[in-house]
């Protein structure tokens, strides 16, 4: 595969999982003519950036926070959604960046997180037969038929309101509010209300008082390192009519760019090295991110790294591992030992919410908060062993105040989960709960510094 020519299209003449069956197939290549006419929603100079950093990454000079909704909601394209949700990372990545004292690149799933692997294309609902929710871009979660059937004209909508979303976090991130003294505030706000507040007062005083400082000092909010953040955007390369769609060639380089997302990875689903989703993303110049989970055979990922990266570029690739808590000791060291004794270059991204998925009594999916950081935790105890750099996490979250998962300074539990349970795919994080769990990190980094 890796020797031949690459095209946009070639990735139709593989085997590609978990595309939805589109009941019109002219309707769905009309959608996908249109849209490719469409301006892109990202530029190569910015990919090329993110590359740069995710390199540092790789070598401990920076450290990745990816995290966004499992799966965005259409009716969730609202600037107080956007809001919250940028505001989290941005807490989350001042303590990240105080604590490790390095830089942290902000990778949101966001602005085209919309479809979704699954593990069945049916389910039973009620006795009926139904094929399975997608995502927002390709049917809608209600338990009908009709919702259900695949819509390719959905793809477009999708397009828009990913260009909605990038717009107001471009503005968010440029026009000042993304300021350090509103994390300050923010974070004041947030651990007032949180029941263990004092184990983590302490560290926000400092955080306080440097911001405080710098100011002082003249950096104010009208400075741009105060004022302006980047934020770059991804999502799970999964519909590939649309990926191709957006997919340009780069006028200074004539590389070919994904301009659907900075960064674009391949589930744990779909990343045959003979597959359709390899093929397609071995040709784009992106920052990848490859999902690894227990299941894996550590030669299929070998040959993975080395398809889609061939010339051991640093920064191309991430290997976002997700066993869970209970399976990464025995997984991870194998892994890790084999990939530096090939000498590829990567990023080491822990994914610590897919493996530690479980369903409680009330038929809910949840996870535990002292899981995810019990996974986290392990996965820098390993890299550590190793001699490896643990280069990120990747965190499904919210800025919404849901119950989703259990734990956390509240203690959550199954029971209490009802109270606002709103997700369409898997349960996340909540803001006070992400907080809290950059506070835990903030610890282990400064264990290790
Ligand atoms: C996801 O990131 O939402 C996902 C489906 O992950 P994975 O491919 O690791 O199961
Ligand atoms: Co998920």
């Amino acid at each position: 595969m890796s020797g031949k020519e690459w095209t946009k299209s070639a990735w139709r003449s593989y085997p590609a999982r978990q595309q939805p069956a589109w009941p019109d197939l002219a309707l769905y290549e009309q959608v996908l003519r249109d849209m490719s006419e469409l301006p892109p929603l990202v530029f190569a100079g910015e990919v090329r950036t993110l590359r740069e950093q995710l390199a540092e990454a790789g070598e401990g000079k920076a450290f990745v926070l990816q995290c966004g909704d499992c799966a965005e909601d259409f009716s969730r394209c609202t600037g107080p959604a956007i809001r919250e949700m940028l505001k989290v990372i941005l807490q989350m990545s001042v303590v990240l960046a105080y604590a490790g004292e390095r830089r942290v690149v902000k990778i949101g799933r966001m602005a085209g997180q919309y479809a979704k692997p699954r593990s069945s294309d049916t389910e039973l609902v009620d006795g009926v037969e139904l094929p399975s929710y997608r995502g927002d871009m390709v049917n809608s979660p209600e338990p009908t038929a009709e919702a259900r059937t695949p819509d390719p004209r959905r793809m477009q909508e999708g397009y828009f309101r990913a260009a909605a979303t990038l717009n107001l976090v471009r503005a968010f991130t440029r026009g000042g509010y993304a300021a350090l003294d509103h994390v300050r505030e923010w974070h004041r706000q947030s651990l007032d209300a949180l029941p263990t507040v004092e184990k983590y007062e302490q560290l926000a005083r400092e955080i306080g008082k440097t911001i405080n400082f710098m100011t002082a000092i003249g950096l104010d909010s009208n400075n741009p390192i105060m004022g302006q953040v980047t934020l770059f955007t991804s999502h799970e390369a999964l519909l590939l009519g649309y990926e191709e769609a957006m997919t340009r060639r780069d006028s200074t380089t004539g590389d070919w760019y994904d301009c659907s997302a900075h960064m674009l990875w391949i589930g744990d689903r779909t990343r045959q090295a003979d597959g359709a989703h390899v093929e397609f993303l071995r040709g784009v110049r992106n920052p990848v991110g490859i999902k690894v989970g227990p299941a894996h055979e550590i030669d299929d990922i070998k040959r993975l790294v080395h398809i889609l990266n061939p010339a051991n570029e640093p920064g191309r690739l991430t290997l976002i591992t997700r066993f869970g808590t209970d399976k990464i000791g025995r997984f991870l060291p194998p892994l890790v030992k084999e990939i530096q004794r090939e000498g590829f270059k990567v990023v080491w991204s822990c994914d610590p919410m897919h493996g530690n998925t479980y369903q409680n009594d009330f038929g809910q999916k949840s996870r535990n908060f002292g899981d995810i950081l019990g996974e986290i935790r392990k996965f820098f105890d390993v890299h550590h062993a190793e001699g490896s750099v643990a280069g990120g996490v990747h965190l499904e979250l919210t800025g919404d105040n849901v119950t989703e998962c259990t734990g956390g300074g509240r203690q959550l539990l199954d029971e209490h989960l009802g109270q606002n349970y709103q997700t369409t795919c898997d349960p996340r994080l909540n803001a006070e709960q992400s907080v809290e769990l950059a506070f835990e990190l903030a610890g282990l980094f400064r264990g290790s510094n």
